[in-house]
């Protein structure tokens, strides 16, 4: 689905984001890996396949709330592969949950730091290279189910999904001419280690009410995130699709 592409995903030492980097390496693309944790982001690019000959995999170090960070590693991308990613997943995320009476400060910030802003920021300049160079690509942000319905304990989690929702909307529009398309993924309950730290008792609830009675794997989420990168999806911008097993 996606020969000869690059692809550049954040997260990539995560759940969600190893799968994407599995799935798009499967799919032909060159993978280029970034997470804050080195070591994680490294180990998915081991285990990557279908290396392009030359220029292969890699992985890189990136804060993605870091103006500095994002800048500097995406310069160094840009030179390494002589040209910009066309295919850009942002899956960067974290939570900080607590209930809004007691929420900090710091914790409501930090999660729109990473979240909001590090998708502003990694979106912004990759297109801004994209249109230098005359190149149409396709963007893909993870934003979250919870972001349409709330979530008791994750005001600023929940909230934070909503603003890459609609951060994402407003960047196909503007995006268009330029032929960058630009979606978002709303997963559900999905097993990696963002959820592991959930009690089991509240696990058993959101599956009793989830109606495939299950959480999702990350591999079914990699799935639609790989459909919007591709050019199968060449018609859909601007939109954002549930991967929530119907919740
Ligand atoms: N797991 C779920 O149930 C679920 C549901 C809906 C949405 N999501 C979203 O999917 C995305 C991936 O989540 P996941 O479940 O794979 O979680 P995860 O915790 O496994 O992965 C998140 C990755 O982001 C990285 N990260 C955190 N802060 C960063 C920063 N400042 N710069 C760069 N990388 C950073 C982490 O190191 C980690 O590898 C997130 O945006 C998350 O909010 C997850």
């Amino acid at each position: 689905m996606l020969p000869g592409k690059l692809a550049f995903v954040t997260g990539a030492g995560g759940g969600i984001g190893r799968a994407v980097c599995h799935l798009m390496a499967r799919e032909g693309a060159t993978v280029v890996a970034a997470d804050l944790n080195l070591n994680n982001v490294e180990s998915t690019v081991a285990d990557l396949t279908g290396t392009y000959a030359g220029k292969g995999h890699k992985s890189y170090q990136l804060d993605v709330s870091n103006t500095e960070s994002v800048s500097s590693v995406l310069k160094q991308v840009f030179t390494d592969y002589s040209a910009p990613p066309t295919v850009v997943v942002n899956a960067a995320g974290i939570t900080r949950d607590n209930f809004m009476l007691k929420m900090s400060v710091e914790d409501f910030e930090s999660v729109f730091n990473v979240n909001v802003k590090g998708t502003f920021l990694v979106t912004q300049t990759i297109c801004k290279e994209l249109v230098e160079k005359n190149l149409s690509g396709s963007i893909v942000n993870i934003g979250s189910i919870v972001a349409q319905r709330g979530n008791k304990g994750q005001c600023n989690y929940a909230a934070s999904k909503a603003a890459v929702e609609v951060f994402s909307k407003t960047v196909s529009l503007e995006m268009a001419r330029y032929n960058i398309r630009c979606n978002t993924v709303l997963p559900g309950f999905t097993v990696t280690p963002m959820t592991e730290i959930i009690p089991d008792k509240v696990k058993e609830y959101f599956k009793s009410v989830i109606p495939l009675n299950r959480f999702a794997e990350s591999d079914e989420i990699a799935e639609v995130v790989t459909f919007l990168a591709s050019e199968k999806s060449s018609y859909i911008t601007g939109t954002s699709i549930a991967v929530s097993g119907g919740f």
